[in-house]
Order: C-alpha cells, then structure tokens, then sequence
C-alpha cells in the first residue's frame, strides 16, 4: 500500500521536477565538451545530442535534492556522471564492434575505433577534470573507483565472450560492476553534495544500487524482446556479441541437447544465420527464462523501494519511488 503514492508519478512528472536542473546540467556538458582539436569536439556533441534517457543525472539530481541541500555542485558533477557514462558507451561500442547506438550510426561507425578510443579517453579525462573543481578528495575517490569497477566489469565481459556456461552468479557480478555502481555512485554523490551525512548517503547508494541492477536485467530482456526502432540498436544484439545473459542463462537451464546447440551455434558464428533468432526466442519463452529474469528484476526494484520509502515523503522522494517502476516498465 506505501507504493501506491510512488505509482501515481508519471515519467513526465519526474521529468518536470528536475527540467530546470537537467536543462544547466546539458549547459554544463556543453561547455565542458570543448576540446582543443575538433573531431573530439565533434563526437562529444553528437554523443551528448543523441537523445540518451539521462537517468544517471536525473538520480544525482532526484538525490541531492532529497538530501536537502541542493547547489551547484549537483548540476557539476551531474554532468561528470553523463559525461563518464558517455565515455563508456563510446569505449563499450568499440569494443563490440557495435554499429547503432541510440537510433543513430555509433560513434565507431563514422570516426572510426582509433578516434573513438582516444574521444573516450578525453572524455573520462575530462569528467575528472571537471570534478576535481570541487576540491572534493570524497568525490574524486568515490569517481575514481567506480571507473576502475566499470572497467573491470568490461573486462571480465570480455574474458567470457563467447562461453555457453556462465552462471547466476558470474551474470550478477557483471552487472553489478558495469551498471549497478554507476547507479549507485550517482546517488551517493546527489547525497554528499546535498550535504546528507554518510549512512543516508550509504542507504542512498544501496537504492540506487538495486535500481541499477533490476535497470540491467530489463535491458538484457529487451535486448530479445524489443524492436529496433524502439530500442535504438539491433535486437539480439547480446548474444550475437557473444554475451550469455540471464534469459539465457536460465532458459540454459533446463534447456535441451538440441537447445543449448543452437545457442552454441550462434556464440561460434557470431550470426543467426543457421540458428535463426526466432527460435532462441521461442526457447528462452518455452523455459521461462524471461518471466524468471523479470520476477528477479522485481525483487531488485522491491528492495529499491522498501529503502526509499524509509524516507520522508517529498515529491523528490516519490518520484525516486516512481523511478523503480520506470525501471521495470520501459521499453528502451
Ligand atoms: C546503456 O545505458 C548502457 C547500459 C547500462 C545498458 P542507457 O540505456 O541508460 O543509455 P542511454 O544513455 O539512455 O542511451
Ligand atoms: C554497456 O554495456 C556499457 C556499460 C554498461 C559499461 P553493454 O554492451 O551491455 O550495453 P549496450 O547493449 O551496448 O548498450
Ligand atoms: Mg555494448
Ligand atoms: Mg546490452
């Protein structure tokens, strides 16, 4: 019943609380994305014009008003956190040879890797350069290991392309390194600069934390159930790429001999040509593999709740309640 206050808030409604602040936060990216050789400049600009959601910033922003006192450094580091998750997918998208980011060619497919890994580089550069203005060793400590996390969690994608056999667990502590603790550093980092002490920074983070996991479990579902045009990258995507997610993963489960060779067959040709996707869909449904991923989801987004609604209402604090639905009910 305590959820019902949280599920009257539309995604529009978050949005108008925050529209002031987002709006300074693009300033503020946009004037942080002048580099002094002009490609570099270039590939910020269409990054940061390629109509990505802004929910890193939106929860640095929902955060740090929760916490009371809101200032400038919010809007700051709001737009550090944008700015790193930028550099990352730029990085991801090399890295996957990916060719559609955002319903647009990626920023690999037109500049080319040998540009785009050093655009990245500038730009997680660039981030920190931003965020050392706050003469913040807190923040910078906070930012600093969290890329390093995001890092690994690539890293340890990439020493398991291509496997079949990938468990709960492996699954679980990816997304934990590549998606949940950039979640969770945008809310503790909304939390500090609001001036919130350090145990409602701490239960901030493990909101967000849960959020940013549930967030990845509904990304890998879409990443099967979805359209092009809504996703703004080709479906089935994953494991064309050689990654075994958690639909996978459990639909694997029970699988059949025959099953599990026509995933192995993609995971070897890197292409649905023998092993048409309709079928590794039809299977991940025919064992439950989606329904578990979403029951799982839910126990994410519950627990996001159960600490949110720890807190005093505000319209801050609901439409951080609200966020967990949109979370779990958006389709891109
Ligand atoms: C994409 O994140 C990378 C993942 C963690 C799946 P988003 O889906 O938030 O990307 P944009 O910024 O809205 O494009
Ligand atoms: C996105 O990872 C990059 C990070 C979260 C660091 P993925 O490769 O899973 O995401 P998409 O599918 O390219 O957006
Ligand atoms: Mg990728
Ligand atoms: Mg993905």
């Amino acid at each position: 019943m305590a959820f019902k206050l949280g599920q009257s808030l539309s995604a529009r409604e978050i949005i108008d609380l925050v529209h002031d602040d987002l709006q300074r936060v693009e300033r503020e990216i946009n004037l942080e994305s002048v580099a002094s050789v002009d490609v570099v400049t270039t590939i910020s600009r269409y990054l940061q014009n390629g109509g990505g959601k802004r929910l890193r910033p939106i929860l640095l922003l929902l955060s740090s008003r929760l916490a009371g006192r809101f200032n400038d450094a919010s809007i700051r580091l709001a737009a550090v956190v944008e700015m790193i998750h930028a550099a990352t997918l730029v990085h991801d998208d090399v890295i996957d040879t990916a060719k559609t980011r955002r319903g647009r060619p990626s920023s690999n497919a037109i500049w080319g890797n040998h540009t785009c890994v050093l655009a990245g580089d500038w730009l997680y550069m660039q981030a920190f350069q931003v965020a050392l203005r706050e003469r913040n060793f807190h923040v910078l400590d906070l930012l600093i290991a969290l890329t390093q996390m995001m890092v690994e969690g690539e890293l340890l994608q990439l020493e398991r392309i291509g496997k079949i056999d990938i468990s709960e667990a492996d699954y679980m502590q990816l997304v934990d390194r590549k998606t949940a603790s950039l979640f969770s550093a945008c809310a503790r980092l909304g939390a500090m600069t609001g001036g919130a002490d350090e145990a409602t920074e701490a239960r901030l983070g493990e909101f967000a934390w849960n959020l940013g996991i549930a967030f990845q479990l509904i990304d890998d579902i879409l990443d099967f159930t979805s359209h092009e045009k809504v996703l703004g990258k080709p479906v089935g995507s994953d494991l064309r790429e050689g990654k075994v997610t958690l639909p996978l993963v459990y639909a694997l489960e029970s699988a059949s001999a025959e099953e599990r060779q026509c995933v192995g067959r993609v995971l070897k040709d890197g292409n649905y040509d023998h092993s048409p996707f309709s079928n590794i869909l039809g299977m991940i449904e025919r064992r439950r593999g989606f329904e578990r991923v979403r029951e799982r989801a839910q126990s994410f987004t519950d627990k996001a709740r159960a600490i949110i609604t720890e807190f005093p209402e505000s319209p801050y604090q609901r439409s951080m309640a609200a966020l967990t639905d949109l979370v779990t009910h958006r389709d891109y």
